[in-house]
């Protein structure tokens, strides 16, 4: 079906609680306008077999982006010898679209587009990537690879938490068996595991599996608080970038790498594999 679409992303920054960081209001109930260059594509979704069960499924999305992002080594500064780093691009996911805020909004718009709303609302941390994306998302509607390798642990960052649940239950239902390391940038790990467990009991498997057997959750990215950087942090993203030309940013992804440099130092047993997977999350 095309259909028509003219929306607007009404930001509100601020730190807000996070149960209502990443909801997507889709509002104002009108007809959308039918004109030539707004048509946009409304597909209709079948979850992999996988994920038959759960509970939730979304109906309908739009695709706004190139889902199979490259995985690549990355020769991370100050790794132990023994350890190979692979970085998945999901900051490649677009041009403008970047990160992992496209994944769902890909659901979240399908679903406004399919009830006729002309305008979105979002809510967000101020030093969040999902404000940008959310506009320019919105603003196009109106409008690989892929690495069969096998890893030990994948690591991510923790700010809200929709990205660690994703990763964990989509491991535990694939039965993929990589451990899944989130290194939270803000609150704590109990936080995150109560949140991830809301969202296990709101798809339906509350009662097969809880947060921790299925997500590590490290508290040691966080430093002087959300959003804020000390100097050692900006200077190993300098590093970084000069030395791997990967541009991380310094309140999600600058931190985690950090941290997970740190954890692979000094708290070995944790992350036990030698194989790792870290998702650049945009
Ligand atoms: C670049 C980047 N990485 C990680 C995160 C954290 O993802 P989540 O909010 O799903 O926990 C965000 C959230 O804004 C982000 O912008």
């Amino acid at each position: 079906m095309m259909i028509a679409f003219k929306v607007k992303a009404l930001i509100c920054q601020g730190k807000i609680n996070h149960f209502k960081r990443h909801l997507l209001l889709a509002t104002t109930n009108h007809r959308c306008r039918h004109t030539k260059s707004n048509s946009y594509k409304l597909l209709s979704y079948r979850p992999p077999d996988w994920a038959s069960q759960l509970q939730m499924i979304p109906l309908v999305k739009v695709k706004l982006f190139q889902p199979f992002t490259p995985i690549h080594k990355w020769s991370l500064p100050n790794i132990p010898d023994d350890v190979d780093i692979y970085i998945k691009r999901d900051d490649m996911t677009g041009s403008v679209l970047s990160g992992n805020k496209v994944r769902k909004l890909e659901f979240l718009l399908g679903e406004a587009l399919a009830t006729g709303c002309q305008a979105v609302i979002t809510c967000v941390g101020v030093q969040s990537n999902h404000c940008r994306t959310t506009a320019v998302a919105a603003k196009q509607l109106s409008q690989v690879q892929g690495v069969t390798d096998r890893f030990d642990d994948v690591i991510l960052t923790v700010g809200s938490g929709g990205t660690a649940a994703g990763v964990a239950i989509g491991n535990f239902l694939t039965g993929s068996h990589l451990r899944v390391h989130a290194f939270a940038v803000c609150d704590t790990a109990e936080y995150f595991h109560s949140h991830i467990n809301e969202t296990l009991n709101s798809i339906g498997l509350g009662d097969t599996v809880r947060s921790h057997d299925i997500i590590n959750i490290h508290e040691g990215a966080r430093g002087l608080g959300y959003g804020i950087s000390k100097p050692e942090e900006l200077e190993f993203i300098k590093t970084v970038a000069q030395q791997t030309s990967i541009l991380l940013d310094h309140t999600y992804t600058g931190k985690s790498a950090l941290a997970l440099t740190n954890e692979l130092r000094k708290h070995r047993s944790k992350i036990k594999g030698s194989r790792i997977l870290f998702l650049h999350s945009g």
